[in-house]
């Protein structure tokens, strides 16, 4: 071990296993609740898989046992609701949040073992002609590997990160990869290549969606998801060592390619989807060599339908939305649960719940939320009787605790990221809505108009006779 890999895990092997942190215990739950879909026809990895995911993503995770072309099954639509992350992290919904923040705070370092089932098959050759890659829409310009998770090292520190980059397929061990700039994996690559080396670094597809959602959130450059990703397991992630490298990656993941990333070798990449269902044109991204390929004996392949479908929304959202509230709690107390909408693409929209807030709370909040994060664009604050991941309910405040000439502020010139669909030269205009009520703007009140408590326990009781298993 080189002492840049001890700072980040410490070596015991090998581990006691307690808990199961490979994919397959979620997708044999949904399997018993009916919420796999399993499919054993031929499915042409061209267009035809992304069809099947696109159509089944709000309902069905999918396993596709049989690609044309390949032997791997393949399966994806693992992650598409707030339900599903709970069950996936082991908690009820409403602390799917508070468990994020607690990980960012009281991160659990790693373990390497020897023997890792990740590493029970290994291929030197054409590895990812091995690997059956869909092209998914019509205007992109090859199939991408859309679940890839990426891990690596900083050249100077030796500190890790974990994150997730799409991989367009070139050739039998090449690849381009798109990552935006400010992105600690670019950092890292754009260090390496400085002192004319590529940047080692491993593709880690069908982690445990504990590891899949810490790659997701947004921590300072040095602090490594990874660790993250043990504190939500209440034990250290079990990793094992690349074979051509030192890169850490989870064992008990399903394939793991390790290679290189060249940052100063541009390549022209097309139109790319984007998690806001339309086309991006980012000009270049960078080569990604392999050499190496590592799997399970039985392994499938993970699939993440990009675009605008929830998936790839949730993912992302869930991690930001915990990312931004640890930040807003440092200078608002008060802060409750913080949302970013699938109506809002999963990035772009975030919503704020603040319990009692004080004058001025609400406009704080809109600028530590377009100060922490570029991505973000409309923030709107509501008070804590509101469910911010409801949009309908969020609608509802806004509709009826907001005075437009008062409570929207619209900022302009601020940092976009290049992914934002109106940007403009890297900046747009973000809106704030302060959808909170505001002393004395009703003499009415707001209470709401509803029978009394003791007349709904009477009915409750009424209709669980005659409708038993239906809940009101
Ligand atoms: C499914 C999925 C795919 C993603 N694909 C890309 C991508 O292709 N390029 C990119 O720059 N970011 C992509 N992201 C976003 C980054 O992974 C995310 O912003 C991450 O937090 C960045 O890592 P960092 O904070 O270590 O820089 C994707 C996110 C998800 C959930």
């Amino acid at each position: 071990m080189t002492p840049l890999a001890e700072r980040n895990a410490s070596r015991s092997a090998p581990v006691s296993v307690e808990t199961d942190q490979s994919c397959r215990s979620l997708l044999a739950t949904l399997a018993g609740q009916g919420k796999l879909l399993t499919v054993d026809q031929e499915i042409d990895p061209v267009y035809d898989l992304s069809a099947l995911l696109s159509l089944t993503h709000e309902t069905f995770a999918v396993r596709a046992n049989r690609i044309k072309g390949y032997d791997l099954p393949v399966f994806g639509n693992m992650l598409s609701d707030l339900d599903r992350i709970a069950m996936a992290m082991n908690v009820p919904r409403e602390n799917i949040q508070s468990a994020l923040i607690d990980s960012i705070r009281q991160p659990i370092a790693p373990v390497v073992i020897d023997k890792a089932p990740v590493q029970e098959k290994v291929f030197e050759s054409d590895v990812l002609l091995r690997l059956p890659v869909p092209t998914f829409f019509d205007k992109e310009t090859g199939p991408y590997i859309s679940a890839g998770l990426m891990v690596a090292r900083d050249p100077e520190t030796g500190l890790g990160n974990a994150s997730y980059a799409r991989l367009k397929v070139l050739g039998p061990n090449e690849a381009l990869i798109g990552i935006a700039p400010n992105h600690h994996l670019a950092i890292m690559a754009r260090k390496a290549a400085e002192s004319g080396k590529p940047l080692p670094f491993a593709v880690v597809l069908g982690a445990h969606p504990i590891i899949q959602l810490a790659a997701c959130l947004y921590l300072g450059l040095g602090d490594d998801e990874m660790h993250c990703a043990g504190a939500l397991f209440k034990e250290p992630v079990r990793m094992a060592r690349c074979l051509t490298s030192d890169i850490l990656v989870p064992a008990e993941a399903e394939i793991v390619l390790e290679g290189h990333i060249h940052a100063d070798k541009p390549i022209v990449e097309g139109l790319v989807s984007e998690y806001h269902g339309m086309y991006e044109d980012y000009g270049s991204g960078v080569l990604a060599t392999f050499h190496t390929m590592t799997s399970r004996s039985d392994a499938m392949f993970q699939v993440i339908q990009p675009g605008y479908h929830a998936e790839h929304i949730y993912l992302g959202a869930v991690p930001i939305a915990a990312s931004l509230k640890a930040q807003l709690a440092r200078v608002i107390l008060n802060v409750g649960e913080v949302a970013v909408t699938a109506s809002g693409c999963g990035r772009n929209n975030v919503v704020v719940q603040i319990n009692n807030p004080r004058p001025g709370q609400a406009r704080r909040a809109m600028a530590v939320c377009w100060g922490a994060v570029s991505i973000i664009k409309n923030v709107t604050i509501v008070d804590s009787d509101v469910d911010p991941w409801d949009i309908a309910a969020v609608e509802l405040a806004k509709s009826t605790r907001m005075r437009a000439d008062r409570d929207i502020l619209i900022v302009n010139g601020l940092p976009a990221d290049r992914s934002e669909p109106q940007e403009d030269g890297f900046v747009v205009a973000k809106t704030g809505y302060d959808a909170t009520r505001k002393a004395g703007d009703r003499k009415e009140g707001y209470d709401k108009a509803q029978p009394p408590a003791a007349s709904y326990d009477r009915m409750r009781d009424l209709l669980a006779e005659i409708a038993p298993g239906v809940s009101f």
